[in-house]
């Protein structure tokens, strides 16, 4: 898959978000998942998928983790790769086909939300079959309080949905998740939706 809206806005997204965290609780939330990589101490890296221009997985790098982000959009990995020439990066998208390593956690901020709902369960599934038991798995979309399907919303880049933070819950568990924990914020500054930050593992 590619990412036209992507690569055209990459340059805009570097200089709008130089910080990738909008909010403590969201630095946090990421600060929270490394600490349980660490506790959990599976062999393999962590897959930071849609890692966009790379500002995250340098962050959980940071952290002392062994990463590696993945984007569909050349346009934004050219400055994930600009910026962190340490790390590595693979222009793949959510199915990490094209990551052939073992896998102990992966970290999806935002991104997730540009797949069609329908397809999700699918990308999931690839991920239970790559990961570890008890490996964990943090999902960040914007979130709706609507029970029930995910609707799509006007998202300035490309097709997106946002998520009830149980209707996430039901896909992870019917994929072989367990939810550990939620951290739902209200809209307010730049949000216009609520946001979910869930963290499960693998059952
Ligand atoms: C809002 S940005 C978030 C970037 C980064 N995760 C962060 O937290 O700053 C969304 C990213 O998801 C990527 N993306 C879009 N569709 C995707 C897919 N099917 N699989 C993986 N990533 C995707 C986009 O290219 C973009 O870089």
């Amino acid at each position: 898959m590619t990412q036209p809206g992507y690569d055209a806005f990459a340059d805009e997204y570097a200089q709008r978000f130089p910080d990738p965290y909008q909010a403590p609780f969201e630095r946090h939330a990421v600060a929270i998942f490394a600490e349980q990589v660490h506790q959990a101490n599976a062999p393999g890296v962590v897959v930071d998928v849609g890692c966009g221009i790379g500002h995250v997985t340098a962050d959980l790098y940071r952290r002392g983790l062994r990463t590696l982000g993945c984007d569909p959009s050349p346009g934004m990995l050219h400055f994930a790769r600009e910026a962190h020439p340490e790390q590595t990066f693979v222009d793949d998208d959510a199915t990490l086909t094209l990551i052939t390593e073992p896998i102990s956690a992966i970290l999806a901020r935002f991104s997730l939300i540009h797949i069609d709902p329908a397809g999700v369960e699918a990308v999931l599934h690839a991920w239970a079959a790559r990961l570890p038991r008890e490996a964990p798995v943090l999902i960040a979309t914007q979130s709706s309080d609507e029970p029930g399907s995910a609707l799509e919303f006007d998202h300035a880049v490309a097709p997106a949905w946002r998520w009830h933070p149980d209707e996430l819950h039901r896909v992870l568990d019917a994929c072989g998740f367990v939810e550990n924990w939620r951290l739902v914020s209200r809209p307010g500054g730049i949000h216009r939706f609520p946001s979910v930050h869930l963290l499960a593992h693998r059952r």
